[in-house]
């Protein structure tokens, strides 16, 4: 059951399932990084560690749902991330295309409900359709996946604040923001989990992240598995979320 030989000392399904719930576990998200220099290290052009990702990123999706854990977010696309070598971006754009695919063939099995985050406008007319189709099929299910893509935090926040402007307010609430965010049907996230060795959130749910507990580690992403997730969410139940209270 496990994506490796299950530890003997690790903990089953059910000790997880209660530590999530005690933990108050509901949205965890994913800054993916590691691809490049896991395919690098195996003497694989980049693209293929993007493509190994992919196949984590399910996995872990599914794991998550697993455990009891209600919103997955992850950060598949940035706004920078046009600056990359245009056969990098391609190969991105056409494991995105696979994945959508893939998503809306398994709806009835997966009962996922994705949610993309980000300016999707820039990703083309026939990309932007399939996503809109996957969000209106997959609407009502269960678990929220959101996938930013194209997504920059900055970027989310300067886009919301002027259509509030466009509206004619003068004065904006806090909650405003939230509700004008792509995020506003999710709770804020209560653990970020880092792969690949970097401390930072890298323009990724700049707003959101208030008051999120960061969880890095050196484990490339295509490495990541379910000890490795495991491990995160043993740390988060560990940590003591004040909110700015004592
Ligand atoms: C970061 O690793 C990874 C990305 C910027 C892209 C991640 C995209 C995918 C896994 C494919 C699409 C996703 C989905 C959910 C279908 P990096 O390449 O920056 O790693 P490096 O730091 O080793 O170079």
């Amino acid at each position: 059951m496990f994506f490796n030989q299950k530890k003997a000392d690790a903990p089953s399904l059910e000790e997880i399932q209660s530590i999530v719930r005690d933990a108050s576990l509901n949205h965890i998200a994913f800054i993916m990084d590691g691809n490049g220099r896991w395919a690098n290290r195996k003497g694989l052009p980049r693209e293929a560690g993007h493509g190994v990702g992919v196949k984590t990123f399910k996995k872990t999706v599914t794991r998550c749902r697993d455990f009891g854990i209600s919103t997955v977010t992850t950060y598949a696309f940035s706004t920078e991330n046009w600056k990359r070598p245009k056969v990098e971006v391609r190969e991105i754009m056409r494991l995105l295309d696979e994945y959508i695919k893939e998503a809306r063939d398994d709806n009835e099995k997966n009962r996922i409900r994705y949610i993309f985050l980000g300016d999707k406008e820039r990703l083309g007319p026939e990309l932007l359709e399939k996503c809109e189709f996957l969000e209106e099929l997959t609407k009502d299910n269960p678990l929220t996946l959101n996938v930013a893509l194209n997504y920059g935090g900055r970027d989310e926040i300067v886009r919301c604040v002027n259509r509030l402007i466009a509206e004619g307010r003068t004065e904006i609430t806090e909650e405003d923001i939230s509700n004008g965010l792509y995020t506003k049907e999710s709770p804020d996230p209560d653990l970020i989990v880092r792969t690949g060795g970097e401390f930072r959130l890298s323009n990724f749910l700049l707003w959101q992240s208030q008051y999120s507990e960061l969880y890095f580690t050196d484990c490339l992403w295509p490495d990541f598995d379910e000890e490795e997730l495991v491990r995160a969410i043993m740390e988060f139940s560990q940590r003591k979320r004040r909110f700015g209270g004592v």
